[in-house]
């Protein structure tokens, strides 16, 4: 009964899609969306066009800069926790003593964009959006009928039965961590600063909004070389936004740094259940990274964990 669900469950999932794998080049404590032009957030790593600083760039800033990702084409920002607009997400620590906090660098962050069969239009110019709730302190702040936050073991063993989706993992993995985040499918041409989710509206996007590509990203953590003894009960693991063994305050930032040509031949990637490269002026979708992305403002802003909450406070006083 249980495969017969997961097959159920699966086949509901394969759409139309892409992806594209990303180095991280950057920890830094500086978030271009929420705290521009300061350097006063919490430690966010860095994916995507390295021309991002404290100030939020737009598409054509970007496209300067120096892909970490493997397709020339996508010079836009991907981050996990709070960083600029690149890519960014919060940065993970494992917790090894209490001040002694060691950065987990993603095994494997990737990019996956799904139900481009159902856009009407590509990213637009500027655009950048935000996923996830940086301030969640519970599973219901968390939205996971939109965001699809969920952490879990990616090799096994499911635990998800006995926690909250959005906990990371109570039983020690046998591979890597994997977390995901879905991010807003509808934006409104004319503000693109207003942006929705067509699950969060009965499948569809609100009226005067358009339905762009489904970007989700999905990170997988090799901790079990990090913590080879595992763990039982709250992992000791920690987002540079929350608590130790929490996940809630996984969120992710995107801001568009592709280029048209290549845009265009991502509206093409429609096939229900075939993956297709995205391929440009800049060279094959996965030709990869050669150019050595970097820190473009390395004197400004810390990546050391304890000098960030330091920063954070002295910015609260
Ligand atoms: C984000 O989390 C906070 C809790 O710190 C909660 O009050 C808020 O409602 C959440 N936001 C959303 C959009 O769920
Ligand atoms: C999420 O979706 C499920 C299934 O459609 C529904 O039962 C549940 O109430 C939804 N949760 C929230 C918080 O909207």
């Amino acid at each position: 009964m249980k495969h017969l669900f997961t097959t159920i469950a699966l086949a509901g999932v394969v759409t139309a899609y892409t992806d594209i794998r990303h180095k991280r080049f950057m920890v830094k404590n500086i978030d271009p969306i929420v705290n521009p032009g300061q350097y006063r957030s919490h430690m966010h790593s860095f994916f995507g066009s390295d021309a991002v600083t404290k100030d939020l760039p737009t598409t054509a800033e970007l496209q300067k800069g120096c892909a970490s990702g493997e397709n020339p084409n996508d010079l836009s920002v991907y981050c996990k926790s709070r960083p600029l607009h690149r890519s960014r997400i919060p940065t993970l620590y494992y917790v090894r003593g209490p001040s002694d906090h060691v950065e987990v660098n993603p095994g494997m962050f990737s990019t996956y964009y799904e139900n481009i069969d159902k856009a009407e239009i590509p990213y637009p110019q500027d655009f950048f959006a935000i996923a996830g709730n940086a301030s969640a302190k519970s599973q219901n702040d968390v939205n996971e009928n939109f965001t699809g936050l969920t952490w879990w073991c990616e090799n096994g063993p499911e635990d998800r039965q006995n926690r909250n989706r959005a906990l990371m993992p109570r039983v020690t993995c046998s591979g890597n961590i994997q977390v995901i985040l879905r991010f807003p499918d509808c934006v409104q041409k004319a503000n693109i600063k207003n942006y929705a989710y067509t699950a969060a509206n009965g499948g569809r996007c609100p009226s005067g909004m358009k339905r762009v590509p489904q970007l989700r990203f999905s990170v997988r953590y090799n901790v079990r070389s990090l913590i080879p003894q595992g763990w039982s009960g709250a992992p000791p693991l920690k987002l540079a936004c929350g608590e130790v063994g929490e996940g809630y305050c996984f969120h992710g930032d995107f801001i568009n740094g592709w280029f048209d040509d290549a845009q265009k031949n991502l509206l093409k990637a429609t096939s229900r259940n075939q993956w297709m490269g995205i391929d440009g002026a800049k060279g094959q979708g996965k030709a990869g990274t050669t150019c050595g992305p970097k820190d473009r403002d390395p004197n400004m802003g810390t990546s050391d964990y304890a000098k960030s909450l330091e920063m954070m406070k002295m910015y609260k006083n």
